[in-house]
């Protein structure tokens, strides 16, 4: 049985992590969704509700669970026994970034880090582009999964709720 776990801040949860999970499961029999924090970012959403929104996102996948990261990525993914660490490429940036964390992760543990490359027509979505478009009243509701859209448009305090 091999076990997959695919880091993120997931804040919040966006389409591209959702097609990261459905490809990471043609390969692994579970995946779990780990919500961590990096220390180099503040969240707008909450530990719990990012797990809340990528609980409801993922509840229709078979074999994927959500958990959260509450310290090092690597004594998680050995907690949960994980085979490796799974990781989705827009394109060079994100290869640029997660490069060295897949270096320290293996370093610390061992473990490997496999990445998928997502769906291209995804390739735009980003939690941090998906914030800036809400906060500045823009439709974010074709870039997340359903219900996610008012959590984030409630946490920025803006007036709108969902698709105008
Ligand atoms: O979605 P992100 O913000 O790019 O994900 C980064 C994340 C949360 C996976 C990374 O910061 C992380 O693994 N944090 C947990 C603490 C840890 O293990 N830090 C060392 C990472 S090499």
């Amino acid at each position: 049985m091999t076990i997959a776990v695919f880091p993120g801040s997931f804040d919040p949860i966006t389409r591209g992590h959702l097609d990261v999970v459905r490809r990471a499961r043609r390969f692994a029999d579970e995946v779990v969704v780990a919500i961590a924090n990096n220390a180099g970012k503040a969240t707008l959403l909450s530990i719990e509700t990012r797990l809340e929104l990528a609980r409801e996102a993922v509840q229709h996948l078979s074999g994927v669970r959500v958990e959260a990261v509450p310290g090092l990525l690597v004594e998680f993914c050995r907690a949960a026994d994980a085979d490796l660490i799974v990781k989705g490429l827009r394109g060079g940036a994100d290869y640029d970034a997660e490069m060295p964390m897949a270096l320290m992760n293996r370093h610390l543990s061992g473990i490997e880090t496999v990445f998928v490359i997502g769906d291209p027509a995804l390739a735009h979505i980003a939690s941090s582009l998906v914030r800036d478009v809400a906060r500045n009243s823009g439709d974010i509701e074709d870039l997340v999964p359903p219900g996610v859209a008012p959590a984030v448009y409630r946490a920025l305090g803006s007036a709108r709720t969902t698709r105008e």
